[in-house]
C-alpha cells in the first residue's frame, strides 16, 4: 500500500490491515519487499534501538532520522510517523514545525496520543492536509501517569471514556486509530462504532487491523514475551548462533576460504 487510499479501501472491502513498526534502512528495504501493509516509525525506537526504558526518551531528531532511512528503504509502503513525547504539547507552531519536520522526512501522516479536547491541534493538522493517526488505551508517553505497561478500559468509566474519545478523534479528522492494551470486547465495541479503521495491539481480534514491533515480532528480544505477542522468528537466538557460527569460523582458520579471498 503506497498511499492513505489503500487504508480506506481495506477497510471498505473488510480486508484486515497489517502493520508493522520499522527503524532503519536495512529493515526497511525487507518490509518493502513483504505483504505489510503499512509501516509505523514508532517513538519505540527509543526502547527497542536505542535502549531507553520508555518512549519518553524519543525526540524529534531521533524520529525524523529513522523517518528517513526507512523512507529510503522502503519507497512502496504507507509510513506513518508518531510524533514523539510531547512534540505536539509545546504550542501549535511548534507542534506543526515538527508535523513539517517529519512530513518531509518522508513520512505521509503522523500518529498523535492521547486526546486533550482543549488542544486544537488534530484538526488543524488534518485541515493542513497531513492525515492523522490516533492512539487510545495504553498510550506509553504516559507511562509515567498511568503507572507501568497496563491494560487500560477495564472499568466501565474508562471503557466509556475510550469510546467517547475515539469518536471525537473520528470527528476531529484522524483517518484511522490505534488501539494499545485494551479488553477485545472493548476494541470491538469501538471498532463497530467508527467509520475508519482500528488498529489493535493487544486488543484482540476485532479490530480492523494489528501491528507490532518489527523486533517483538522476530524475538529478538529474548526477554520481552508480553501476552498479547506472536513471535514469528527466534530472532535473537538464529543470530546469536550465526554469530558464534562465524566466530569459531575465525578462530579455526576456516574463514575466509580462498573462494573468498582474492
Ligand atoms: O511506537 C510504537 O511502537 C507504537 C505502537 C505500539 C503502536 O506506537
Amino acid at each position: 500500500m503506497k498511499t492513505i487510499r489503500g487504508f480506506h479501501r481495506l477497510k471498505e472491502a473488510g480486508e484486515p490491515i497489517s502493520l508493522v513498526t520499522c527503524y532503519d534502512y536495512t529493515s526497511a528495504q525487507i518490509v518493502n519487499a513483504s505483504k505489510i501493509d503499512a509501516i509505523l516509525v514508532g517513538d519505540s525506537a527509543s526502547m527497542v534501538m536505542h535502549g531507553h526504558e520508555s518512549t519518553v526518551n524519543a525526540n524529534l531528531d531521533m524520529l525524523v532520522a529513522h523517518v528517513e532511512a526507512v523512507r529510503r528503504g522502503a519507497p512502496d509502503k504507507f509510513l506513518i510517523a508518531d510524533m514523539p513525547f510531547l512534540a505536539h504539547r509545546k504550542g501549535l507552531e511548534r507542534t506543526m514545525n515538527a508535523v513539517e519536520k517529519l512530513i518531509q522526512a518522508g513520512a505521509q501522516a503522523v500518529k498523535i496520543e492521547g486526546l486533550d479536547i482543549e488542544n486544537p491541534c488534530i484538526p488543524h493538522i488534518v485541515k493542513s492536509g497531513v492525515p492523522v493517526m490516533g492512539h487510545l488505551g495504553l498510550t506509553p508517553q504516559s507511562v509515567h501517569q498511568i503507572g507501568g505497561w497496563v491494560v487500560q478500559g477495564k472499568d466501565q468509566d474508562a471503557e466509556a471514556l475510550i469510546l467517547e474519545d475515539a469518536k471525537i478523534l473520528e470527528d476531529q479528522g484522524c483517518f484511522s486509530l490505534v488501539l494499545e492494551m485494551v479488553p477485545a470486547d472493548l476494541a470491538q465495541n469501538v471498532t463497530l462504532a467508527l467509520n475508519i479503521p482500528t488498529i489493535g495491539i493487544g486488543a484482540g481480534a476485532h479490530t480492523s487491523g494489528q501491528i507490532l514491533v518489527f523486533q517483538d515480532l522476530l524475538g529478538m528480544n529474548a526477554e520481552f514475551k508480553p501476552k498479547f505477542l506472536r513471535r514469528y522468528l527466534n530472532g535473537f537466538e538464529l543470530i546469536r548462533d550465526s554469530l558464534d557460527t562465524y566466530s569459531d569460523d575465525v578462530k579455526m582458520l576456516n574463514f575466509p576460504s580462498s573462494e573468498e579471498s582474492f
